[in-house]
């Protein structure tokens, strides 16, 4: 595995990979989920490509960036263990220029959900993104359904911007009691982690109501605000594959959000019916 920091070694690397190039771009303080991505991406091509980098412009004043996990040395050895090709791992400063031109997440899609409790998140992720496909040039990139808006936002500007790269979308990965395995879960005191199952709760008590034939989504966001009472809720959202607002759940074109705080944790999850 080659480790590079800049975006001068990166080009040059991948530009002398043949055949086809996975890329699973990451903030690092790898866990399960993220090594789902890179294996699938180790399975599906010839080549693969990890970034590390902690992105400052998708974090919002006064968020966690400066206490968010680095684990730098360990995040290598799970890359080197899964057959990664190319780790690349850059300082802020290789990646972004003064007054720059800037990515505007999409006005509706980018600003409702995630978008409308982190005003300008999306531009961030978008932001660097971008600047991580046009170095990667991957055939295919790996996302997790975790972050359901970015995946959707994602693919949103590879039609818009025309890139030729296949997004990936990835099942979320749980420890066994359900809590959706996320890099902040360090953050969680053993109690609030009991208190964070709430989240996984709510949803899986939201996939039962759908099976057993209750397909109103202002029944179903009801019976979940009841369960998640101990969480000061961002918000509880039921909305199309689209990410427009419905009325009544159709399985296969739903997905069932849910965004709070346990503790200063905040936490998100979903569920994709
Ligand atoms: P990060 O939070 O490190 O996540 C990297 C990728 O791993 C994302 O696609 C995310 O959806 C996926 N992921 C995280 N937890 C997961 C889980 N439990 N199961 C499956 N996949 C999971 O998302 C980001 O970084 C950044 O916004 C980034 C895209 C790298 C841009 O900076």
């Amino acid at each position: 595995m080659q480790v590079v920091q800049t975006p001068k070694e990166l080009k040059a690397l991948r530009d002398s990979l043949p055949g086809s190039v996975g890329f699973v771009p990451t903030m690092g303080a790898l866990h399960e989920g993220h090594l789902s991505l890179i294996k699938k991406s180790v399975e599906q091509n010839d080549h693969t490509i990890v970034s590390i980098f902690v992105n400052p412009t998708q974090f919002l004043p006064g968020e966690d960036f400066s206490k968010y996990p680095r684990r730098y040395e360990a995040d290598k050895k799970i890359c080197e263990l899964a057959s990664v090709d190319i780790l690349f791992m850059p300082e802020a400063d290789a990646m972004y220029h003064e007054d720059e031109v800037i990515i505007k997440a999409p006005k509706a899609k980018g600003y409702i959900l995630e978008g409308h409790f982190r005003p300008g998140h999306f531009d961030g992720v978008l932001q660097v993104v971008n600047k991580l496909f046009h170095l990667t040039k991957p055939t295919r990139a790996y996302f997790g359904k975790k972050d359901a808006q970015q995946l959707y936002l994602i693919q949103q500007m590879v039609r818009d911007f025309f890139f030729d790269i296949e997004i990936v979308p990835c099942d979320i990965v749980r420890d066994p009691d359900g809590l959706a395995l996320s890099s902040r879960n360090v953050y969680l005191s053993p109690q609030e982690r009991q208190k964070a199952l709430l989240l996984s709760k709510a949803l899986k008590r939201a996939a039962k109501m759908v099976q057993s034939g209750e397909y109103s989504v202002e029944r179903i966001k009801a019976k979940m605000r009841e369960i998640l009472e101990d969480i000061k809720l961002d918000y509880v959202e039921i909305v199309d594959r689209e990410f427009e607002p419905i009325e009544n759940v159709v399985v296969g074109d739903t997905i069932i959000l849910v965004a709070g705080y346990v503790g200063s944790t905040r936490l998100i999850d979903n569920i994709w019916i």
